[in-house]
């Protein structure tokens, strides 16, 4: 069986080691400024206090460069307040890293006891200080209706239930990449058959969705020979896959697999549905590649925000540069593939200007530091469509401050009935690529500025957080399927047949 280069790695301990990373990274996005480094490298190691311990009020502390992976720590590690992930007990606070069980056991379990989704942790120091996880804002610009959000959101709180099929083995089924760009694919699968999510339940009868935990990234991994351009092996898998769920189980045919749903972040997820047709139409698929122009339906379906996890660590995230102090107007760098890519080298690729920089790499994603540093200063960045319609740099660049410019024609932009996404990023349809410059120079500084502040607001809809908190990323992907749910029972959902395309 061949294997493609579409490596999850996947995992769960790996999983948990992203997870603890980002409780540091993410959560907390406590964060000396990157801008005092001299040199990609010469980092100074700064200390980071990352979660409360029971009612010890211990706290596990680490040293280490920014961008380091918390995800290589070992079982047993001792992670102490100076001098690295060094043995260092004499008379520091310290904390172990547990294996899975260990893990869940005692750290999210405490953590989730303690901080729960409605609490946000505040300000570090030997205790930790909590404070509620604030509402959504109408002022903030940002929302549609932040009233409805908020009503919507507590009613999902409160009554929305997923009951998860258990059937199937891993690796194909139940787990998914941690890291790279489908890490989401992994974070959801734990999550969602996390015991304690609060969304799962263990009886169906109770259920309003169901998850068909099958992996699209595992199974293209490990059921796509490379070379052999030939789907079958995956989608015959998903077929008979659902077919057991539907001939084993009666929830399937009761709702003739409308209350079903996928997820998955991998460019060929929609492709792997094509052989079980019902599943292919009225299941809900929650995709990254959420192309208007394929057979995902904004109504029905989800667009899911594509998270990379570059090496397992969790991005940092943090401000960047004033929007004053923005020097570039425009940065890509990125690989010269799919539809829109070309078009873009041909007009801007070595142009000798500087206020546009934009790089042809053969890595898709550059871990490189510039590349964080470049999203800092600039006050554009582009995401045009790759492969598919979306972009890691999307979430990349409300990460760091860096006004998105989505080049794409048949996006539909995640949370888009909720957020106004014209009020923080600039969507140029493919045609304006030669009028690119024009077009971005010629927005006020005012209006700039004005989009810019926005995305400290957007932000933290698109973190994850462990545990979950209110309206982070996994929260509003829960709240997008919650719509479809009260669509479904208000029967506003069309059923359309869309002959795929290959
Ligand atoms: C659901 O319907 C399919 C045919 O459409 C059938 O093969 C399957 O056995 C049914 N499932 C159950 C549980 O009856
Ligand atoms: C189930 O859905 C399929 C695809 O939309 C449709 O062709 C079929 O008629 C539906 N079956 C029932 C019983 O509604
Ligand atoms: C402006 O940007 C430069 C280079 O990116 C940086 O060295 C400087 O500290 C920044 N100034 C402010 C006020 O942010
Ligand atoms: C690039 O532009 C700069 C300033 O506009 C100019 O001095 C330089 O010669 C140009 N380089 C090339 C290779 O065209
Ligand atoms: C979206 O789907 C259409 C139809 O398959 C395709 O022609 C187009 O290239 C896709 N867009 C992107 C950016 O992949």
């Amino acid at each position: 069986m061949g294997r493609t280069a579409y490596h999850g790695g996947g995992g769960l301990g790996l999983c948990f080691a992203v997870l603890l990373a980002f409780v540091v990274l993410g959560s907390v996005a406590l964060w000396r400024s990157p801008h005092h480094a001299d040199s990609g490298d010469a980092v100074n190691p700064s200390t980071y206090l990352v979660a409360p311990l029971g009612s010890s009020r211990g706290a596990l502390e680490t040293t280490y460069p920014p961008r380091r992976a918390l995800a290589q720590l070992k079982k047993g590690d001792i992670l102490s307040g100076e001098g690295g992930s060094s043995q260092k007990d004499g008379g520091q606070r310290k904390a172990r890293v547990g294996n899975k069980a260990e893990a869940d056991d005692q750290l999210r379990e405490k953590l989730l006891k303690e901080i729960g989704s409605s609490w946000e942790i505040d300000a570090l120091g030997t205790d930790v200080a909590l404070k509620p996880v604030s509402e959504p804002q109408q002022s903030t610009g940002i929302y549609y209706d932040a009233s409805a959000l908020i009503a919507t959101h507590a009613e999902m709180e409160e009554k929305f239930k997923i009951y998860v099929y258990k059937d199937g083995d891993e690796p194909l089924v139940h787990t998914g990449p941690c890291k790279e760009i489908y890490a989401i694919d992994g974070l959801f699968q734990n999550e969602l058959q996390r015991e304690t999510n609060k969304f799962v339940t263990k009886d169906p009868a109770r259920a309003d969705l169901f998850f068909v935990p099958y992996n699209p990234t595992n199974v293209v991994d490990l059921l796509f020979e490379p070379g052999s351009h030939s789907y079958a092996p995956m989608v015959e898998f998903v077929k008979d896959y659902i077919t057991h769920i539907q001939s084993q189980h009666p929830y399937f045919n009761r709702s003739n697999g409308t209350d079903h749903f996928m997820l998955s972040c991998h460019d060929w997820s929609s492709y792997t549905t094509w052989a079980h047709e019902v599943f292919d139409i009225n299941s809900i698929k929650v995709l990254c590649n959420a192309n208007s122009s394929q057979n995902f339906h904004s109504k029905k379906d989800v667009s899911l925000p594509e998270l990379t996890i570059p090496g397992g660590m969790y991005p940092l995230v943090f401000d960047g540069n004033p929007p004053e102090n923005r020097s570039l107007l425009a940065f890509f760098s990125g690989g010269d593939h799919g539809p829109v890519r070309p078009l873009l080298f041909q007009h801007w690729l070595n142009r000798n200007d500087s206020d546009m920089l934009i790089f042809k790499q053969t890595q898709v994603i550059s871990l490189d530091e510039n590349y964080i540093k470049l999203m800092e200063r600039a006050k554009f960045c582009l995401c045009p469509a790759g492969y598919d319609v979306n972009s890691p740099r999307l979430v990349e660049s409300i990460y760091y401050g860096c006004v998105p410019v989505i080049v794409t024609d048949d996006f539909v932009l995640p949370f888009s009935e909720v957020l106004r996404w014209e009020t923080f990023s600039v969507r140029l349809p493919v045609k304006d690529i030669p009028n690119m410059k024009k077009i971005l120079a010629s927005i006020p500084l005012a209006t700039y500025i004005s989009m810019q502040a926005k995305l400290k607001h957007v932000r933290r809809h698109f973190i994850w957080n462990n545990p979950p908190q209110k309206y982070d990323i996994f929260h509003m992907v829960m709240h997008d399927l919650w719509v479809r749910k009260k669509r479904l029972l208000n029967k506003e959902i069309e059923y359309v047949y869309v002959p795929n395309v290959h």
